[in-house]
């Protein structure tokens, strides 16, 4: 299976939600399409590290899909809509949009639908799945955003929601990720709410 984590706006979690969700994999590579290389600096501190290979080129990013076909891979986008960041999209199963419930994360959001509209033109079976990421802990009306999901059949709004907590970053400082560190928590639930539902989406 191929996830994208991808949006053309950068600092929407991309990179949190590719490490954190990264243990639950079995067989995993990591793409990282990041320019800062984010989840590249940070897996140099962990002791148990992740395979990740970085692509500049699209001829790099073809090879390392074509040498992993039988991996899981997760491929944390670069915050652009660029060439390649589209290519990665084009050739996954899955692509998830982190976006947070405000009206300017909203416009941005709208905006890249009509990217994603252009790649499905090219892969029909592409599923969508646009996720709520750091949102308050007590919000709980997010029908802006259910509005416009509802416009395209293409999207589904994810039924899990990744709520604004200290712990997704504070554990990748400590080179470790809120599953690894502790499964009860409520960030490590969320976590594992989200690989199930990524799991039932690709097998239904
Ligand atoms: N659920 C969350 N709870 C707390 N902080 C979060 C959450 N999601 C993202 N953040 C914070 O938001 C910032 C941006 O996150 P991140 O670097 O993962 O975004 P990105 O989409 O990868 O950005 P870029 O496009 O620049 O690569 C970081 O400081 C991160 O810790
Ligand atoms: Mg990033």
């Amino acid at each position: 299976m191929i996830i994208s984590i991808a949006h053309s706006k950068g600092g929407c979690g991309k990179s949190l939600l590719t490490l954190n969700l990264a243990p639950l994999f079995k067989d995993l590579v990591l793409i990282d399409l990041d320019t800062q290389n984010s989840i590249s600096q940070i897996n140099q501190f962990r002791e148990r590290k992740f395979k990740i290979f970085q692509a500049k080129k699209q001829e790099d990013l073809f090879n390392i899909l074509d040498d992993n076909e039988d991996k899981n891979i997760i491929i944390d986008c670069g915050g652009i809509d660029s060439d390649i960041n589209r290519l990665a999209v084009v050739n996954s199963d899955i692509i998830i949009v982190p976006v947070k419930d405000n009206s300017f994360e909203i416009l941005a959001f709208q905006r890249y639908i009509k990217v994603i509209e252009k790649l499905i033109e090219k892969n029909p079976d592409l599923k969508v799945l646009a996720l709520l990421n750091n949102v308050h802990a007590q919000s709980k009306d997010f029908e802006r955003l259910k509005k416009l999901v509802n416009k395209y059949e293409f999207i589904q709004l994810a039924k899990s929601i990744i709520r604004t907590r200290a712990d997704y970053a504070n554990c990748l400082e400590l080179g470790t990720t809120v599953f690894e560190k502790d499964k009860t928590k409520k960030a490590s639930k969320e976590i594992q709410k989200l690989y199930k539902e990524i799991k039932d989406l690709k097998n239904g």
